[in-house]
């Protein structure tokens, strides 16, 4: 299988992550690939018409994306314990939890493009609080859920530590630790995880 990745994307790390976890690592190779919203890539828009990564080519179904249906293609191809709980409440509360994650990267990388690609004199500081809104407000969420995880680290919890992996990356000044105390203390323990220190984003 190729993986098309760019070492700074959160969704490309939650499939890299899923792909440690899951002991598939060694069958994925990875490209590392330099994407923007405003940079054309022929090779990736062969894989992918949206033009994004990640983008996984497997050798029955051609490539897939997003990044949801790339880690539970990948969960299927395993026979330890599955990522995405297979049924009942569990899985619903697995996928919102995904859901919830990734809800909080599109507004964050929403906002990492609107300070690092669209020019200064065209930047939206309405928009981009209505951005950071959405990201506090999914991180209060993560805070009052988190003490329940346990030892889990299924797709929900793994999509989590790539949002706070990415605001330390991206947005360090925005300091998520500081009104999140049980948050920090999860990410602490999570973050010594050998999938979670081979996929730092650079
Ligand atoms: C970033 O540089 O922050 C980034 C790169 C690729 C996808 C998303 C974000």
């Amino acid at each position: 299988m190729r993986l098309w990745f760019n070492p700074a994307s959160p969704f490309a790390r939650k499939v890299r992550i899923v792909a440690r976890e899951t002991g598939l690592a060694g069958r994925i190779e990875e490209i590392n690939t330099v994407v923007s919203p405003i940079k054309p890539n022929a090779e990736l828009a062969r894989e992918n018409p949206l033009v994004k990564i990640p983008a996984l080519a497997t050798p029955e179904l051609g490539t897939l994306y997003d990044s949801a249906v790339i880690c539970e293609y990948l969960d299927g191809l395993h026979r330890g314990t599955p990522l995405f709980p297979g049924g009942g409440p569990e899985r619903w509360r697995a996928l919102r939890l995904q859901a919830l994650g990734d809800g909080i990267l599109e507004a964050s990388v929403l906002m990492r493009y609107e300070s690092a690609v669209r020019p200064e004199s065209l930047q939206w500081s309405e928009w981009t609080a209505g951005q950071l809104a959405k990201v506090r407000g999914g991180l209060g969420a993560l805070e009052q859920e988190c003490p329940g995880w346990g030892e889990r680290f299924a797709i929900g919890q793994i999509t989590a530590a790539c949002v706070l992996g990415y605001l330390d990356f991206r947005f360090p000044q925005e300091a998520w630790r500081v009104a999140r105390p049980a948050l920090a203390r999860w990410y602490e323990r999570i973050a010594r995880r050998p999938s979670m220190k081979a996929t730092v984003p650079a």
